[in-house]
């Protein structure tokens, strides 16, 4: 059993009621009894219109609360529907998944995120900052290069990188039960790192997790891969059980 610090982190994406705070409650009590609680981070990303009541309604809180994406700007102004990472944080976020190829495909781009990037990190919230290929860019052998340009376009030197967590999320596995083959997925966890060190200049090592199709049944196969700082998860991350099985089958 690893001794590192592993991230559990749920994204709840369109999902969930004031009713859904028994599964943040139940996954908190979890927190709070588990062992080794010091070497886990778990975090609940929900909708924007119900992080103030979780927040409010957590007593003693064993896990963390973030959202899942913020507007570009700082500050308020005529944007429609917008919230900005301000409004976020003061509603009780600490931290802001940013990238998620759900809002990739729907015209997010490189050059936009690192501006989302920019304006959380000012309002101190921390990043969780996804990258990853489509299957057509697997199937032509791009995934690095794709992975790079992600790095390279979203991010800059003077960005502080302890507030920033990486999560590789292939967006074939998404929703589809696909997961990587583990050596592969061993080789892109470690380019990320690398790359990120190269572009940068840097020794200091980012934190990269893994998303994508990720359940109780599998997990225990990702634990071996010693690299891998932790996970993202969808779909399980809306049943309080199948959550806590990911995290108690993952230090089985
Ligand atoms: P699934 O775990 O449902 O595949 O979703 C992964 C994801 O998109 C997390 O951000």
């Amino acid at each position: 059993m690893t001794n590192k610090l592993r991230y559990f982190i749920g994204n709840w994406k369109m999902f969930g009621d004031f009713g859904s705070f028994k599964i943040i409650h139940k996954i908190n009590q979890f927190s709070r009894k588990s062992k080794n609680q010091s070497k886990k981070k778990i975090i609940l990303c929900v909708p924007n219109t119900l992080i103030h009541f979780f927040k409010k309604k957590l007593k003693s809180k064993f896990i963390s609360l973030g959202v899942q994406n913020c507007h570009y700007h700082q500050g308020y102004g005529p944007f429609t529907g917008s919230v900005n990472a301000s409004m976020l944080k003061k509603a009780g976020a600490e931290f802001v998944i940013l990238g998620h190829s759900e809002n990739r495909s729907e015209g997010e781009t490189n050059q936009l995120i690192k501006k989302k990037i920019e304006s959380a990190l000012n309002e101190e919230l921390s990043v969780i900052f996804c990258i990853g290929e489509t299957l057509k860019e697997k199937k032509r052998a791009k995934t690095f290069s794709i992975l790079k340009n992600q790095i390279k376009s979203s991010l800059e030197k003077k960005f502080n990188v302890n507030k920033i967590i990486f999560a590789y999320e292939p967006v074939w596995s998404i929703g589809t039960n696909k997961i990587p083959k583990m050596n592969e997925l061993k080789s892109t966890i470690k380019f990320i790192k690398n790359e990120f060190k190269k572009t940068f200049k840097t020794k200091k090592s980012p934190k990269v997790l893994y998303g994508g199709s990720v359940n109780d049944k599998n997990i225990s196969l990702f634990s071996s891969i010693s690299e891998i700082d932790g996970f993202l998860i969808g779909g399980a991350s809306q049943s309080s059980k199948k959550f806590i099985d990911i995290i108690k089958n993952y230090y089985k």
